[in-house]
């Protein structure tokens, strides 16, 4: 090692940037770093980029990002934090885990730990295959720091409900030797969410080769107790894979629930043990199937990482493939209208499918399915019965459906399919009401005709969550919210994260264009479209809100950069719940959307790095009014 360089690591530890007067410079080493005239001042809290010379007092990028403005580069912002100016140096292996738990906490807590440490290697900018080459030598005070993290959980509660109490209380001191961390949460989850926010407390020194943290104090609280993703695994299959980096993002959003919309009508890709037959026909291919082994082993990745899984059965309609081997099983037609064409006349997109009312074998299969799934994704806490876009010209144009509408009475107008769909919703919620073994678990519906306020009596309010994905000026709003449902927000207009891509079935552009930016996410609040809808925030019935990836023009090549960095903006207005918009937060989603690409995630770019070097350059000025307009 050069003089040269071991000079600049002594007096980056000062937290000074000393450079080279004579620019003799040569192409740097593979593996080495070519010496920088620029470093960074905090002005006002905005990192300045400078030229260093003859300069004091500036720093590096990464420390004045760190160091510099209320909540440095927290994200989703806390409820109160107040974070130092001046950092202290360490080394990756030089922490310790001392946690206060009881049972299952504690394992929980040593993986929660295990994450942690992994996160922080990645920081370094030649990670690869899970560590990362830490050179040195490093200054004395720098080996002798050690990081210690205290950890207390008060409760031994490890299953996520909605009425999980997620907050924690962090704070980093620096001491002689030691910086002391202590995190004092009620739950497993809070104190998971701690450990994310201090990882966001360290970064990577980037003239001293090892990591350095801000010293802090944290008093957090989630804003909303449903944070939701849904990943759709049926229109294109999403290996176990893709979901886990995609809970690996949620982790680090402080998102809480994965909404895995696992079958439709295009494919089953859920491999059940008490009716293989329904993967055997229903997947895209042998090696595109879900085993039960995976999704518990996903839903124990999850809960690691502070999220649930709701699964989503979608019925009566959006079933198809996967359903069409009754007949040879001696049931019957369990599902109608299957990949039936022309598709316009029975269903909203190929392929069609619909379960046959008709049929009472259907409802045998349906509580099977229910009764596995309450197996595997045991303690189910919330269920989602889809419940979405039925065409009723599929089963008025089946003869057996049409019949059993005649022989028994009910007629075959409109309101008598209606009539139909909300007894079968009745039965579907009796058979998972007897498949949990008596035991309450709330279900989910999509808004659709059956949540109209001419059907709405049909569902109990006590028993259903409605999840709305109209626009946000639909009145239907306002119906729900005023007849005591309590409900989750995924408006279209602001959080379909599939929008705006060519046209799928034919040309132009994907149905609900155009694409929905970052800043159309994260301005998107659930009170202010309830206030604006009913003069009432309806504060206790929003649980909260979920942006949807339904996956026609989605895979695994391309899922992290459409859920990422747009999550994270849908993040920080569930956890935070700002009142301030996009602007206030811009300079933090950019870094943290660098943040998530270190850790492995391919978030999309969302500026030129020259933004994320010259932060709060990269605006559009407001129109001077009065001046060169008309
Ligand atoms: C959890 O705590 C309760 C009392 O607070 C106790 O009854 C129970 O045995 C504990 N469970 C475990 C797994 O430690
Ligand atoms: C549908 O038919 C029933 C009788 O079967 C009738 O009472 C009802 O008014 C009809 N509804 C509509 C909207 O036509
Ligand atoms: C069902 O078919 C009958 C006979 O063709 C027709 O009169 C009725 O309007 C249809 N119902 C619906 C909901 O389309
Ligand atoms: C709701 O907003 C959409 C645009 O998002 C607009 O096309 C529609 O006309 C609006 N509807 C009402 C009832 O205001």
């Amino acid at each position: 090692m050069s003089g040269r360089v071991r000079m600049l690591m002594v007096m980056a530890y000062i937290a000074v940037v000393c450079l080279p007067t004579s620019h003799t410079l040569t192409a740097p080493e593979d593996g080495f770093r070519m010496p920088s005239p620029w470093a960074w001042r905090c002005v006002s809290g905005r990192c300045v980029k400078e030229d260093a010379a003859g300069q004091v007092r500036l720093t590096t990028f990464n420390m004045c990002k760190l160091t510099c403005g209320t909540e440095g580069m927290l994200w989703p912002r806390p409820v109160n934090a107040v974070i130092g100016d001046q950092v202290t140096l360490f080394l990756p292996w030089k922490m310790t885990l001392q946690p206060i738990c009881q049972g299952e906490v504690c394992n929980l807590l040593h993986e929660a730990y295990d994450i942690f440490t992994d996160t922080l290697q990645r920081y370094h900018p030649h990670y690869a295959n899970g560590r990362a080459p830490w050179t040195g030598p490093w200054d004395a005070a720098t080996e002798l720091q050690v990081l210690q993290i205290d950890v207390t959980v008060v409760e031994n509660d490890t299953a996520l409900t909605l009425d999980t109490d997620e907050s924690y209380d962090l704070t980093v001191t620096t001491g002689t030797d030691v910086i002391s961390v202590l995190i004092i949460a009620p739950t497993y989850f809070g104190a998971r969410h701690a450990l994310e926010t201090l990882s966001q407390l360290v970064e990577y020194h980037e003239t001293a080769d090892a990591l350095m943290v801000v010293p802090a104090t944290v008093s957090d609280v989630p804003a909303f107790p449903y944070r939701g993703l849904l990943v759709d695994t049926s229109r294109n299959f999403v290996s176990v894979a893709a979901l886990e980096r995609t809970l690996d993002a949620m982790a680090a959003n402080k998102l809480n629930t994965l909404h895995w919309h696992i079958t439709d009508s295009h494919s089953f890709p859920l491999f059940l043990d008490s009716l293989p037959n329904m993967a055997y026909y229903g997947a895209y291919s042998g090696s595109q199937v879900y085993t039960p082994a995976q999704v518990r082993n996903l839903i124990k990745y999850a809960q690691v990482r502070g999220v649930r899984l709701l699964p989503e059965l979608d019925a009566p309609a959006h079933v198809g493939n996967g359903w069409q081997w009754g007949e040879k099983e001696g049931l019957g037609q369990l599902a109608v209208c299957v990949n039936q064409e022309p598709w316009e006349s029975y269903c909203m997109e190929p392929p069609c499918g619909q379960l046959n009312l008709a049929n009472p074998n259907m409802y045998d299969v349906l509580g099977q399915i229910y009764k596995e799934l309450v197996q595997l994704f045991s303690p189910l806490e919330l269920f989602h019965f889809g419940g979405d876009e039925i065409n009723f010209n599929c089963w008025n144009t089946t003869e057996e459906i049409f019949k059993f509408m005649v022989d028994n009475g009910y007629g075959t107008n409109e309101s008598a399919y209606y009539s139909q769909w909300a007894v079968f919703q009745e039965r579907a919620r009796e058979l998972l009401h007897e498949a949990a073994g008596g035991r309450k678990v709330p279900g989910v519906l999509w808004t659709s005709h059956l949540t109209e306020p001419e059907y709405l009596e049909s569902l109990n309010p006590s028993q259903y969550i409605i999840q709305i994905w109209t626009t946000k000026n639909d009145s239907s709003i306002y119906k729900l919210l005023s007849r005591g449902y309590r409900v989750i927000f995924s408006n279209y207009d602001a959080w379909y994260l599939d929008c705006g891509m060519g046209a799928w079935v034919g040309e132009g552009n994907n149905w609900c264009s155009p694409y929905k930016g970052w800043q159309t996410v994260y301005d998107n609040s659930p009170h202010d479209i309830a206030f604006a809808e009913t003069g009432s925030p309806y504060t206790d019935q929003i649980l909260g809100g979920e942006a949807a990836l339904w996956t026609e023009q989605v895979d695994d090549a391309t899922v992290d950069s459409k859920l990422w960095p747009r999550g994270a903006a849908l993040a920080e207005r569930l956890w935070t719940n700002p009142v301030t918009t996009w602007k206030a937060a811009e300079i933090r989603f950019i870094n943290h959307r660098q943040r998530l690409v270190k850790r492995g995630v391919q978030a999309e770019r969302i500026q030129p790095q020259w933004c994320h070097q010259n932060e709060g350059l990269c605006y559009l000025s407001e129109p001077i009014l009065g001046c060169g307009a008309v």
